[in-house]
């Protein structure tokens, strides 16, 4: 693993040894994901980005739909570690190249990707707009941005009522998920993550409307969004260079 920066989140050190048995065992979850694959265009040869990688779900899913090769960044050495280990078991170390880097700090050269994808992963970003020009610039004519992610506008006061009960409605449905899917585990984990996304304390989500602005602001002409069948609260956009 290529390291850049010595940024490394706590919170998904600690998470990742558990993030497949957690986050990675709720249905819904894979259903996102399947959903970025289906509709990313992706074609064979295609050179990928995955921003936020973790421990490789969407990478998988993308080499399991056509031959490509994947570069897959995580600010986290913890979540790489546990990624790199599936890519040795797998003998993909020819197709996947990890590298620890943050979104913000990504230093790619101009046009080199056919898509540029991340799962739950650039919400965790506060300052959005820098991000998504990069994503822009390092994407090939006709490339393709990705993202599937929860559709929540947690921006605003803390303690506007509204925003709670807005983030509330949210966990309600999450938490009864994760319980019913990943057992006591992943409900506790929901649950620290419930508090983090009503202090914004690294989670910074917003609802798609604003997403499709900050793309249409980077200069992406086409911006198409997707709603996950029977999950409300998820979709996936496509914003097409
Ligand atoms: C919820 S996990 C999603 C992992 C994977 N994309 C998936 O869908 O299963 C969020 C990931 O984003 C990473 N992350 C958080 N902030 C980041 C940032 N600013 N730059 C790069 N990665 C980040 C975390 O380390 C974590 O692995």
């Amino acid at each position: 693993m290529k390291q850049v920066t010595g940024d490394n989140r706590e919170g998904f050190q600690e998470w990742a040894n558990e993030y497949d048995n957690t986050l990675g065992k709720v249905k819904r979850h894979h259903k996102l994901l399947d959903l970025v694959v289906k509709v990313s265009g992706i074609k064979r040869n295609d050179q990928i980005l995955d921003i936020g990688c973790g421990t490789g779900l969407l990478s998988l899913k993308f080499l399991t739909k056509t031959e490509c090769t994947i570069t897959a960044i995580d600010s986290s050495t913890q979540m790489l570690r546990i990624f790199e280990e599936k890519i040795e078991k797998c003998n993909l170390t020819k197709k996947i190249h990890c590298v620890q880097q943050s979104a913000e700090d990504m230093d790619f050269k101009p046009d080199q990707f056919d898509i540029i994808a991340a799962t739950v992963a650039l919400h965790h970003v506060e300052n959005k707009q820098p991000v998504i020009k990069n994503i822009y610039d390092c994407l090939k004519g006709g490339g393709r941005f990705v993202i599937g992610e929860i559709d929540m506008d947690t921006t605003g006061r803390l303690d506007d009522p509204k925003r709670l009960l807005r983030i509330l409605d949210y966990l309600k449905q999450e938490l009864v998920l994760a319980m019913k899917e990943g057992g006591v585990q992943a409900f506790e984990r929901m649950y620290d993550n419930g508090k983090k996304h009503i202090l914004n304390d690294g989670e910074y989500c917003i609802g798609f409307a604003q997403w499709v602005k900050l793309c249409r602001n980077a200069g992406f002409k086409n911006v198409e969004v997707y709603p996950l069948k029977g999950f409300e609260w998820f979709k996936v956009l496509v914003a097409t260079k």
